[in-house]
């Protein structure tokens, strides 16, 4: 079996494949793979071992004869799960394999943006730190105030341990109850409760532009909204009229809506905190990552079911 790994991956990965038995084909360019690239690639391979930035569409399944797609994400909205199912293709992910990493790095935004570290750290790099100051850079505390969980799954409800650590009240907006994460709320009542809004749901057609201008419009003048999840689930038009008009106080981002390109507005705004969707990015996580979809190609090609089927 041949399988195709669109970039570079931890070595780990590469070996548990070629333990295998597999034939790697390894693409050693770091950049997203051009789509050419990706067909060609593809239309040679009987696996797949993708990423969240390669489109895997009907197109790239149909350009030859593909046994299995194993995403190194937990999200797989970049591929188009209708067309795998339609052609009898297992697709599989990586759940729970980041979930500490990004439920970390949701925390580390919030402080971030709360607490104004960026905007702190730019200001003595420019040499404009004259001392202490008793009303120089005052920010948001966490104690005793709501933090409200969009999506309550596995990474969500790993945010929710640690904010209560902070002394954060938590709530949720999701389907079903979740008591272990914290009381729920319909997500327009929680966004005018809250103080600190993070996103943890899955890009679906549902959820796209779920933060659009009325629902940013329900959030506290004072609060702050982090987005660890993906990017389109927040209309970003809209968050930057927001966080220009003062309706809210400040955002936190890991994931753009037209990644890897950030609406410009954004960039001006020292109210925000960028990160480059590095909410998994560890040396653990994204081996254990790599190294559980590599698994479940192996399974396959030794025909057992993989662990992680999505579809
Ligand atoms: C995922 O796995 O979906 C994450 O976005 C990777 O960081």
């Amino acid at each position: 079996m041949i399988v195709f790994v669109t970039r570079p991956v931890p070595q780990a990965a590469l070996q548990l494949l070629r333990d295998g038995g597999l034939d790697v084909r390894l693409r050693l360019d770091e950049s997203p793979i051009p789509r050419p690239d990706l067909l060609e690639g593809a239309a040679q391979a009987d696996a797949l071992l993708c990423m969240l930035t390669d489109r895997v569409d009907a197109e790239v399944m149909d350009a030859g004869a593909l046994r299995v797609i194993s995403n190194v994400a937990v999200g797989v909205d970049n591929i188009d799960l209708a067309a795998a199912k339609a052609r009898g293709i297992p697709v599989t992910n990586t759940p729970g394999a980041l979930t500490d990493a990004t439920a970390d790095m949701t925390l580390a935004l919030l402080l971030a943006v709360a607490r104004r570290v960026p905007e702190g750290d730019a200001m003595v790099r420019r040499g404009e730190f004259n001392g202490w100051g008793p009303m120089m850079m005052l920010g948001a505390d966490l104690r005793g105030h709501t933090l409200g969980i969009v999506g309550p799954g596995r990474i969500g409800k790993a945010v929710a341990e640690r904010a209560r650590a902070f002394g954060l009240e938590i709530l949720v907006a999701a389907r079903q109850d979740h008591p272990d994460v914290g009381p729920r709320a319909p997500l327009d009542e929680l966004l005018q409760r809250s103080d600190f809004v993070s996103l943890h749901c899955p890009l679906t057609p549902q959820t796209h532009h779920l933060l659009d201008a009325r629902r940013l419009g329900l959030m506290k003048p004072s609060a702050f909204l982090v987005n660890t999840a993906r990017g389109p689930v927040i209309d970003e038009g809209a968050l930057v009229q927001a966080l220009r008009s003062g309706a809210i106080a400040g955002a936190a981002l890991d994931v753009y809506e037209r990644e890897p390109a950030v609406h410009p507005g954004l960039l001006d705004l020292s109210n925000v905190v960028l990160a480059p969707h590095t909410g998994s990015a560890t040396h653990r996580t994204r081996t254990a990552m790599a190294t559980m979809a590599a698994r479940d190609i192996v399974s396959i090609s030794q025909g057992r079911a993989p662990q992680h089927r999505v579809a």
